[in-house]
C-alpha cells in the first residue's frame, strides 16, 4: 500500500552536517520526499509533538534536545513507507542499529539517534499535519 510517513533529520544529526545524506538514503531507497522544510522548534512546540511520550522518564531531555537547534522535517510516500523509514533508520538505539542504518552511522545513542520516522498509520496521521498542511504536501 502506498503510504505517507513522518521523518526528522534531528539536530544532531542537522549539526553534524548529515542532513543531506540522510534524505539521500532514503531517496536512493526509491522513497520520494513528497514535502520537506527546516525549522527550530521551542520546547513547548516539541512537546506537542513527542505528547505520546508525555508519561516517560525522558520526555524532558528529548523535548529539550529536539528543540536545542534547527531541524528538517519532511514527508516521505512510497510502498510500505512507514516500514521502509523504519528499517533504513536501523533500531531506536544505535547500539542495536544493523550496519549500513541511519542510526548505526551517525546517532550518539538512544536519545541523539539523528532521525525519526513515524511508528504506525496512526503516527503519521498526527505527525504529517502537525509539520504541514495539505497544499504543502506534494501529490504523487
Ligand atoms: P524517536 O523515533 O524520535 O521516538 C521517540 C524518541 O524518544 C526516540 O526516537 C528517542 O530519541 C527517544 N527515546 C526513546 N527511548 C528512550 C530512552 N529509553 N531514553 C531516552 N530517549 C529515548
Amino acid at each position: 500500500m502506498v503510504e505517507r510517513t513522518l521523518s526528522i533529520v534531528k539536530p544532531d544529526a542537522v549539526k553534524a552536517g548529515h542532513t543531506g545524506d540522510i534524505i539521500s538514503m532514503f531517496e536512493r531507497a526509491g522513497l520520494k520526499v513528497a514535502a520537506l522544510k527546516m525549522l527550530h522548534l521551542t520546547p513547548d512546540e516539541a512537546k506537542g509533538f513527542y505528547i505520546v511520550h508525555k508519561e516517560r522518564p525522558f520526555y524532558g531531555d528529548l523535548t529539550k534536545f529536539m528543540s536545542e537547534g534547527p531541524i528538517v522535517v519532511l514527508v516521505l510516500e512510497g510502498e510500505d513507507a512507514i516500514k521502509m523509514v523504519r528499517d533504513i533508520m536501523g533500531a531506536t538505539n544505535p547500539k542495536n542499529a544493523a550496519p549500513g542504518t541511519i542510526r548505526a552511522l551517525f546517532a550518539a545513542d538512544i536519545e541523539r539517534n539523528a532521525v525519526h520516522g513515524s511508528d504506525s498509520e496512526k503516527s503519521a496521521a498526527y505527525e504529517i499535519p502537525f509539520f504541514f498542511p495539505s497544499i504543502e504536501i506534494m501529490g504523487l
